[in-house]
């Protein structure tokens, strides 16, 4: 496994938010974590990245990372979209590409890598000089994505990449996230309210709630439970 979570257990301060999270990622592999709001899904990303304080077992290729400083999970080749997008709204797109690249010293790798996401997303080529802060929603999730890309990752933390976005612009970003599977093989967990999107993408998932594990199994296992078409299917 690339990644491993065993029983993790995440805090704000004192209060507990996560009680037992497990999930696993293979190599190459894409999981789906599915909750509602408030599950633990975005902590759990969090957990991984350094960024909030967890307890119990967290392994990235075999090496325990459990508070580790987010610098440091980072150098070791995971990048987070977070919630939100992140995007650096005070520089231009092609600067966000080159801070997410602030790592590499493959100068050539970087230009081949930043004309391989433009290709990936043409609408950022149109953009390439504009500020963060002049970019729609889409095209801020597209250059977030980006910039992680830029770091050449090995394992991708996605959260809610379709948040906010019209249906039409979700779908193009989950192809493209789509294509970075097939063309680079990069491994992803990718939190998603938007399970129909969601399963167009992974090929298991696990599902939280209260900050627990409860379910995990096989995308066509998972669309055939009804109490998950019921939650988180629309029907
Ligand atoms: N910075 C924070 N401080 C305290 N509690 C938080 C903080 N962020 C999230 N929480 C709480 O932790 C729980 C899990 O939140 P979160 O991981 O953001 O859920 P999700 O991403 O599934 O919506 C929620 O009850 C939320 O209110
Ligand atoms: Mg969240």
């Amino acid at each position: 496994m690339l990644l491993e979570l065993e029983d993790v257990t995440a805090f704000y301060g004192p209060v507990q938010v996560l009680e037992g999270v497990s999930l696993a990622v293979p190599e190459g592999g894409a999981v789906g974590v599915l909750g509602a709001n408030g599950a633990g899904k975005t902590t759990t990303l969090r957990a991984i990245s350094g960024t909030v304080r967890a307890r119990g077992g967290i392994r990235f290729d075999g090496r325990d990372i459990r508070g580790m400083r987010p610098d440091k999970v980072a150098a070791l080749g995971i990048a987070h979209v977070p919630e939100g997008r992140g995007t650096l709204t005070d520089l231009s797109v092609r600067e966000n590409l080159r801070v997410g690249a602030y790592l590499r010293k493959d100068r050539k790798g970087v230009a081949a890598d930043i004309d391989y996401c433009l290709d990936l997303f043409p609408q950022l080529q149109h953009r390439i000089r504009s500020n963060g802060s002049a970019l729609s929603g889409g095209e801020q999730q597209m250059l977030a994505i980006a910039r992680a890309v830029m770091s050449k990752p090995r394992l991708l933390l996605l959260d809610e990449a379709s948040l906010g976005l019209a249906p039409g612009t979700a779908k193009t970003v989950y192809e493209a996230i789509g294509r970075l599977r097939t063309d680079a093989g990069l491994s992803m967990l990718v939190v998603e309210q938007n399970a129909n999107l969601a399963f167009t993408l992974v090929e298991s998932a696990t599902v939280l709630e209260t900050g627990r594990s409860v379910l995990t199994g096989s995308t066509a296992e998972l669309r055939g439970m009804d109490e998950i078409r019921r939650a988180y299917l629309g029907g």
